[in-house]
């Protein structure tokens, strides 16, 4: 039955209406619903309108270890990758396995998540076959001072992968989200483990809008969010800009080792949308408002407000002017 359904919509040039795949299969418009919706859950990608019916858009396409692991062959930070179909979050699955004794070197890749968390306890849009979602564990022996040192190391490298691979202007939002013209495609989670007074572990965390389509994104993400394929116009290989990923981060992460923050700082200052903009920025201490002029060292950008102060802002919500109405 499911196949005839399958048949049905992929052979329609267009739309498909409720009442006929119910006429066809000898199901209920429910039923038809319902299957649609586990098709969904399998991958399957279709638009839907309300006097039109289904238009199926996109099959299920999936993340290839076969693809991948040839590609990362020798990358120290992914020498153990575990691919999962479905997980709540790939940060908390790349802590458990911490706690169980993994260390650097461990790559966690999920198809798809159901709870994937964004920074700002904001949750992170993760439908299978679209995206890459990805967690992995750092062990960079550095004062827990200098780890945001390391959340814009992993900007700079993630915005020049999408770079190589897509040929798009990726930009960096301070602290570390990528936007294309204006509109977020990826955005960085790294949570730290302390012990004493260093570093004992960071799970860096990496979602990117690959191949989704516009229509996919919830309706209150639709205005500020984009996906590389929306932007480019034509899908981009999802193993490719994961491979792209560790090379660029490698590279920097050596550099970032023989030569410290100097280099990476520079690096994303000329890849940063942020400075010299007039800013607002949402933190724990409140608003912030006026112009980025830099980033220090630790990573906290200095603002100028209106009455001439150059005030850090350690962590916070960034708004470009102009502003949205509050
Ligand atoms: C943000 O911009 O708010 C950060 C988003 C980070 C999302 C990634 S997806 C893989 C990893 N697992 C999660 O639950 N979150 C991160």
């Amino acid at each position: 039955m499911k196949d005839k359904m399958l048949s049905l919509l992929e052979e329609a040039d267009g739309f498909v209406s409720g009442e006929l795949l119910s006429r066809e299969l000898g199901i209920s418009r429910t039923a038809v619903w319902k299957r649609i919706r586990k098709l969904q859950d399998e991958g399957y990608v279709f638009e839907s309108a309300p006097r039109l019916g289904y238009r199926l858009l996109r099959g299920p396409q999936r993340l290839s270890p076969e693809r991948l692991l040839p590609r990362l062959a020798g990358m120290s930070f992914a020498a153990d990758v575990r691919f999962l179909e479905t997980t709540p979050s790939t940060q908390t699955e790349a802590y458990k396995e911490m706690i169980a004794g993994a260390g650097e070197g461990l790559l966690i890749i999920a198809e798809a998540q159901t709870s994937g968390r964004g920074r700002l306890g904001r949750s992170w849009f993760s439908p299978p076959g679209a995206g890459v979602y990805m967690s992995f564990l750092l062990q960079p022996d550095i004062p827990p001072a200098r780890a945001p040192q390391l959340t814009l190391l992993l900007s700079v490298a993630l915005c020049r992968a999408i770079r190589q691979e897509t040929g798009l202007a990726a930009e960096i939002k301070w602290p570390n989200d990528i936007l294309i013209r204006g509109r977020k495609v990826s955005g960085i989670l790294v949570e730290t483990i302390l012990e004493a007074d260093r570093v004992k572990m960071m799970i860096a965390g990496i979602g990117m809008n690959v191949n989704t389509m516009r229509g996919e994104f919830p309706p209150e993400l639709s205005d500020s969010v984009t996906s590389l394929m929306e932007e480019r116009g034509a899908p981009v290989v999802r193993e490719e800009l994961i491979a792209a990923f560790f090379t660029h981060f490698t590279q920097l992460y050596e550099l970032y080792r023989r030569e410290g923050f100097a280099p990476i700082k520079t690096l994303w200052e000329a890849l940063t949308v942020t400075l010299g903009r007039h800013v607002r920025i949402d933190t724990p201490q409140g608003l912030a408002e006026g112009v980025a002029e830099a980033v220090t060292d630790e990573g906290a950008l200095l603002v100028r407000d209106g009455s001439g102060r150059l005030c850090p802002v350690y962590s916070g919500d960034l708004t470009l002017a102009p502003f949205q109405a509050d």
